[in-house]
């Protein structure tokens, strides 16, 4: 039976969203939001050693760096534009203790590779977690007291960590800890010691996720912590309202920037966020997503590039203003390819 057209075919439907889907250049023409090199951070594992790239096997492409391995990649990133990197250290077993004492030493592998990477000159941002869990024997954020983590004794020693992360010469102290009021202490620390330019990069919403698994086998904090969890600081998440909550304080409290953690599942609060306050608002594109990613692709159900920058332009969509991204050296690759994307 011939396919029937109704009645006055000029005026059935009036409006085609698919007229402009129809050429590669009217659906460029319109598009609404744009991925650039400039939303990528570029979160990196450090590690002792020289010449030293050791692949994580949960994170298929990802590597640990040595500080000058670090520094041949970080240029490589600086020269496709990416403008910041986010350092996390891989602490030598025989380092971690209790007190998580390592933080504070000035001569520890983040401080090395900061000091590093600034001597390298390179016309990028430098980033930092302040949190305790890369040195603290139990893989907690903070100092565990009857078995609690302690808010206050952990600000004070965040404090010091952030201080010495901001001597070494970093741009950015990003709290990942989720202690509260630290934020305004870092803060007043920073100012009474005449870093009033460093920025705060907080992470304000983070949740007690479990996307969170290859990023601690990456810097072997996940033995340490063993059958011991993050929920009696990390956000629940069953809660998006009390995000706006964290936003709220982080901001009064001195933040110049804020993190939504992880990303992809927890895009309503970065729409949220962003709508409510209108700041620099940043998500965290984590371990596990970028393993389900790689996976995918790996087991030939997707197309890496295609997965990767979908998943990118989505944080986009949702109102962020940049993402920490284990792609971002690919994706700064792939970004200027002169295809279609
Ligand atoms: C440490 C920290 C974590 C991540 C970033 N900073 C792990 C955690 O809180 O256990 C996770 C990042 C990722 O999974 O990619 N406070």
């Amino acid at each position: 039976m011939a396919a029937r057209l109704p009645a006055d075919p000029g005026s059935f439907p009036t409006t085609r969203p698919r007229r402009t889907r129809r050429f590669d250049w009217s659906r460029r023409l319109v598009a609404q939001h744009r991925l650039s090199v400039a939303d990528l951070i570029w979160p990196v594992f450090v590690q002792e050693g020289v010449e030293l790239e050791t692949p994580v096997p949960s994170m298929p492409g990802v590597a640990r760096l040595s500080v000058d391995r670090l520094v041949q990649r970080a240029t490589e990133a600086a020269a496709l534009g990416i403008p910041a990197l986010a350092i996390f250290p891989v602490t030598p077993p025989e380092r971690k203790t209790p007190g998580g004492d390592e933080a504070l030493n000035p001569q520890n592998l983040a401080c090395r590779a900061v000091r590093a990477l600034r001597d390298a000159g390179l016309p990028m941002g430098i980033i930092c977690d302040v949190a305790l869990d890369p040195y603290t024997s139990h893989g907690q954020d903070g100092l565990l007291i009857d078995g609690y983590v302690a808010n206050d004794e952990t600000v004070s020693i965040l404090c010091e960590q952030a201080l010495a992360l901001a001597q070494a010469g970093c741009d950015v102290v990003a709290p990942s800890d989720m202690m509260d009021g630290r934020v305004g202490a870092i803060r007043a620390a920073l100012d009474r010691s005449g870093y009033q330019r460093t920025m705060i990069l907080a992470y304000s919403a983070k949740y007690a996720s479990a996307f969170y698994g290859p990023f601690r086998d990456a810097v072997g904090s996940g033995s340490n912590l063993g059958k011991g969890d993050k929920r009696s600081y990390q956000m629940d998440p069953a809660n998006g309202d009390e995000a706006l909550r964290e936003v709220a304080l982080d901001v009064a409290e001195g933040a110049d920037m804020v993190m939504v953690k992880p990303g992809l599942p927890y895009l309503d609060i970065v729409y949220r966020v962003k709508e409510a306050f209108g700041l620099p608002t940043f998500a965290y594109q984590v371990s596990g997503e970028y393993a389900m990613i790689a996976a995918l692709s790996a087991t030939g159900g997707g197309d890496r590039r295609s997965l990767a920058l979908e998943s990118l332009l989505a944080f986009k969509r949702a109102g962020a203003d940049g993402i920490l991204t284990y792609f971002a050296l690919e994706a700064a690759r792939w970004l200027r390819e002169p295809t279609e994307s």
